[in-house]
């Protein structure tokens, strides 16, 4: 099939790369993505007359669509995604991997036909802001029409980035197609995939993507974890900056000086609504505003500052326990040119999530499209259900987010989901302490995907399944970054979800943890006192800002509290990781662990009382 250049693209490469996919993957004709809203719109009707797409009630829900996918077809496949480094030893350990060569072989002949009967889309997209000189663009190949209309969402795509492109311009090359071919005459399906062969594939080398079987999520929107976080991973290495996964947020205090830090949590640890965070109505003069809620490039600038930019250009968040009170910001953004995928669906034409209300409307049917039965026990939505949502209809969101300097960052937290052992809030001793802490994060399992549910898992800076290289390499990195910045942002721990001895939450979490961010800014502005506990620095009870909230002297020392033989099991467990990737181990890390257990010896009586100020 030949196909027709359209007289704007100028660049060689990008024609050779879709001529070589359109003959291998024979699609019946190819399309070139301009990213004009005309064509959102075409497209989506397009869905809805497939059966992929429900339109929403216009009055309620303006401009937006639902959609249910195949039952195998509902997250993100970490056992089918592949780093195909040229040496395995490069991908390290917490990767999977095949030889680049062997894995090519083998796609060739899953896509050869692959897109037989469908279209074949090509989408020139720009991840961070248009002209700025920390974006990058990749070009998407895809037969799915509702990648086209997410990738509209969650980056700049079309014309405007091919001018950017230009004739010699580099891009990532993102190949994608749904593996599930057309025979003629045979009619389509609502979610088309392969329900039995999947694979996400990174070559960091070729700087290229080849997904195969999927439409959902980070599979096929190929921009976000493949693009922004494996592959830029590896270039951000080569380059000398950061490709994170991180929310970036301003904090503004009542005189109006902002703040940014950027924050790293695991999924499921309520990363879009921290992002998004309304403070407490009795902290008066505080504003949270939001760049990004899920990824963060990072790079060093010549004021000796670290600037980051949000690839993205809109939101795909896991919309159960989503609802006014935990994150009316999110609600606002999602509330129009929105797309839903794996909710409940009523034939009003709304749209229904566990958490959205206390109750499941009459009459909903759920994720399979089934009608609800309360009696079941099923859920209406699949947990990982999603909503695709615009970033500049969130009401919070910040004035410099498409700022092509980024905006300068200041400090780095961490979390995870820590029912025991891990304190509310401390600050490393220093930058090497902080590597050490985010290195060694964990956070407890809330799906039996991974195991036993409640079991720790390490997840270094929430980037097990995302970092496109060797770990051990990427903490080296991340040592040698702070090695060449004068005054690194200051680098905090966090854990919301820490419980009593009865399985309560000790912390309110959401816009209670305001409180905590104050602290932050304020540690980082050396306006506020602390107290040297054998981890790290933490605040003082009476340094906090209580205001309305009930929260005594005693809830706070038990949510605080570093209990030795917790702390001992603790960083003996490390080792598990490390021990994984010992050959490579930044040799600072072994000290550090020492330094840390000797410094649990200290009584207690000592440090959380300590009179010391730092
Ligand atoms: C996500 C994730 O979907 O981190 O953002 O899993
Ligand atoms: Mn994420």
């Amino acid at each position: 099939m030949a196909v027709i250049i359209p007289s704007n693209l100028k660049n060689i490469s990008l024609i050779n790369f879709v001529e070589e996919i359109a003959q291998l993957a024979t699609p019946d004709e190819v399309y070139f993505c301009n990213g004009s809203d005309e064509e959102y719109q075409k497209l989506c009707n397009q869905l809805v007359i497939n059966g992929t797409f429900t339109k929403l009630n216009e009055e309620r829900w303006p401009n937006s669509f639902a959609c249910n996918s195949d039952p195998s077809d509902v997250a993100r496949v970490e056992d089918k995604t592949f780093i195909c480094s040229r040496r395995k030893e490069d991908a390290g350990p917490t990767n999977n991997w095949m030889d680049p060569k062997e894995m090519k072989t083998m796609l060739k002949g899953l896509f050869k036909g692959s897109m037989k009967g469908r279209t074949m889309y090509v989408i020139p997209f720009c991840m961070g802001p248009l002209g700025s000189p920390l974006s990058k663009i990749g070009v998407q190949v895809t037969d799915s029409a509702y990648v086209v209309v997410n990738m509209h969402i969650m980056t700049r795509v079309g014309d405007k980035v091919l001018a950017q492109l230009g004739a010699e311009g580099e891009f990532i090359q993102c190949l994608h197609s749904l593996g599930a071919p057309l025979e003629p005459g045979q009619k389509d399906i609502s979610w088309p995939c392969n329900p039995t062969t999947k694979y996400i594939v990174h070559y960091p080398e070729d700087r290229a993507i080849a997904s195969y079987g999927s439409g959902y999520g980070g599979n096929a929107l190929l921009g976000k974890k493949c693009f922004a976080l494996r592959i830029a991973s590896a270039m951000a290495k080569e380059e000398g900056w950061l490709a994170e996964h991180m929310l970036i947020l301003g904090v503004a205090d009542p005189k109006g000086k902002k703040t940014y830090v950027a924050a790293a949590f695991p999924s499921a640890c309520g990363k879009t609504n921290f992002a998004m965070l309304i403070p407490p109505t009795d902290m008066k003069g505080w504003k949270i505003t939001t760049v990004g809620d899920d990824i963060a490039w990072i790079k060093p600038g010549k004021d000796g500052k670290l600037h980051a930019i949000n690839p993205e250009y809109g939101y795909f968040g896991v919309a159960p326990g989503t609802n006014a009170d935990t994150n009316p910001n999110a609600i606002a953004a999602l509330s129009k040119n929105s797309i839903f995928t794996n909710v409940g669906i009523t034939p009003e034409g709304d749209v229904w999530w566990e958490g959205l209300s206390e109750k499941a409307p009459t009459n909903v049917l759920n994720w399979r499209g089934e009608l609800h039965d309360p009696a079941s026990g099923k859920p209406v939505a699949h947990a990982n259900a999603r909503f695709t949502a615009p970033g500049h209809q969130n009401p919070s969101i910040d004035p410099d987010w498409e700022n092509p300097n980024g905006v300068p960052i200041s400090a780095f937290i961490f979390g995870g989901r820590r029912s025991t052992t891990i304190p509310l809030l401390y600050q490393a001793f220093n930058w090497n302490f902080g590597v050490y802490l985010a290195a060694t994060m964990g956070s407890e399992t809330t799906a039996a995907a991974f195991g036993e549910i409640g079991k720790v898992r390490r997840d270094p800076f929430a980037m097990l399944p995302f970092c496109g290289y060797h770990m051990a390499d990427y903490f080296n990195h991340w040592l040698q970054l702070g090695r060449n910045l004068p005054n690194p942002p200051r680098i905090f721990g966090v854990n919301w979800f820490r419980k009593d001895s009865n399985g309560k939450f000790l912390w309110p979490g959401f816009g209670e943890n305001m409180r905590m961010l104050k602290w932050i800014v304020e540690r980082v502005e050396g306006e506020v006192s602390s107290i040297e506990s054998p981890i790290g620095w933490m605040p003082k009870y009476e340094d906090i800002e209580w205001g309305e909230l009930a929260f005594t002297e005693e809830q706070y020392d038990q949510v605080m509290e570093v209990d030795r033989e917790a702390w001992k099991n603790e960083i003996l467990n490390h080792e598990e990781l490390f021990s994984r990737m010992f050959d490579r181990l930044p040799k600072e890390f072994f000290f550090m662990r020492e330094l840390l257990l000797s410094g649990l010896w200290r009584s207690p009586e000592h440090w959380s009382l300590a009179p010391e100020i730092h």
